[in-house]
């Protein structure tokens, strides 16, 4: 491995931020982009820019990979497929379990060697103590690899399969929309009623020690079929029903509250058909029989 040397394919707000740490970190970074004026700004911060997908891959033996999504893989990579044997292929694009794995084959059927990963990151501030990367794959693939993706963010490996780091990135995201859009849409409530926005900011952000603990504790409730019994299901449906008047009384919308009361109707329909409860948890899995 050449230890000092990285390219990096795909320069969105993400591969900007990995050229610049490996720079930083005091490495030869050769980039592609297919808009041209992207890599053209980080040849000015020092990285070499090459003038095609073929070039790119020449230039080292990894190469992180960081696109829209594994779609944009085939289109970029597949200018090049007969550049890729000897190579790693670290693919730090989001996409679905199974589209990671598809897309490992891809690549390993031409030679290459392959890593998934995920970037939880603070937006696109890598270096921030909070942010980190899953990674899945072969174990050894992963070690050899694992000093020159230090640069990046604290890395967590997962495993072998190929898929597993998008399981635990894409459940992370799906946790992490409906947290940003309830969140905005408290904010919008909080701003539309007039009342004081920053001293709300400053009492809701300042308990995040209550949301790990219901974290934990619905993890535990997962554990037995889910957290709740029908009381539990009523008394969230008549919550849901209040932030749903609030909000409109305001004029905001409440789209997201109303799935959310639907899921707890859809738990009490089901508990008083089974005539025991049945948990949003398994309500989400489909288990209502
Ligand atoms: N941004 C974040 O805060 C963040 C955080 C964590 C994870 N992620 C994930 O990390 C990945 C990269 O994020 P990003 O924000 O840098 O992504 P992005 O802005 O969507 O784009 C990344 C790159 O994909 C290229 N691209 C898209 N479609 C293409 C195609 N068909 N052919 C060739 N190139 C194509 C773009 O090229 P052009 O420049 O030519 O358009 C760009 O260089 C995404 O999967 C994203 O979900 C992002």
């Amino acid at each position: 491995m050449q230890q000092h040397a990285i390219t990096i394919i795909g320069l969105g707000p993400m591969g900007q931020a990995m050229v610049k740490a490996y720079l930083g970190a005091g490495y030869e970074v050769t980039v592609w982009n297919r808009t041209a004026a992207k890599a053209d700004a980080m040849a000015e911060l020092g990285a070499e820019r090459a003038a095609t997908v073929a070039e790119a891959l020449d230039a080292g033996d990894l190469a992180i990979v960081t696109l829209t999504d594994y779609r944009a893989m085939y289109d970029v990579l597949g200018q090049a497929e007969d550049h890729l044997a000897g190579k790693v292929v670290a693919n730090l694009s989001s996409d679905s379990p199974e589209n990671a794995r598809k897309g490992a084959a891809w690549v390993t059927d031409r030679g290459g060697e392959y890593l998934s990963g995920g970037f939880m990151s603070q937006g696109d501030d890598i270096t921030h103590p909070d942010s980190y990367l899953y990674f899945s794959g072969p174990q050894g693939v992963f070690d050899t690899c694992r000093d020159r993706l230090r640069p990046l963010s604290r890395q967590e490996y997962l495993g072998e399969d190929y898929g597993l780091s998008q399981v635990f990135y894409q459940a992370e995201l799906a946790l992490f929309h409906a947290f940003l859009i309830g969140w905005e849409q408290a904010l919008a409530i909080v701003d539309r009623s007039g009342a004081d926005f920053e001293r709300f900011v400053a009492n809701a952000s300042g308990h995040p020690d209550s949301y790990r603990d219901f974290m934990r504790e619905f993890a535990e409730g997962a554990k037995q079929g889910g957290w709740g019994d029908v009381h539990s299901f009523k008394m969230m449906h008549a919550g849901a029903r209040h932030v749903i008047e609030t909000s409109e009384d305001l004029g905001v919308d409440a789209s997201l509250t109303k799935t959310a009361q639907s899921f707890y109707q859809r738990a009490i329909d089901a508990s008083e058909k089974a005539g025991r409860p049945v948990p949003v948890y398994r309500v989400l899995r489909g288990e209502t029989a």
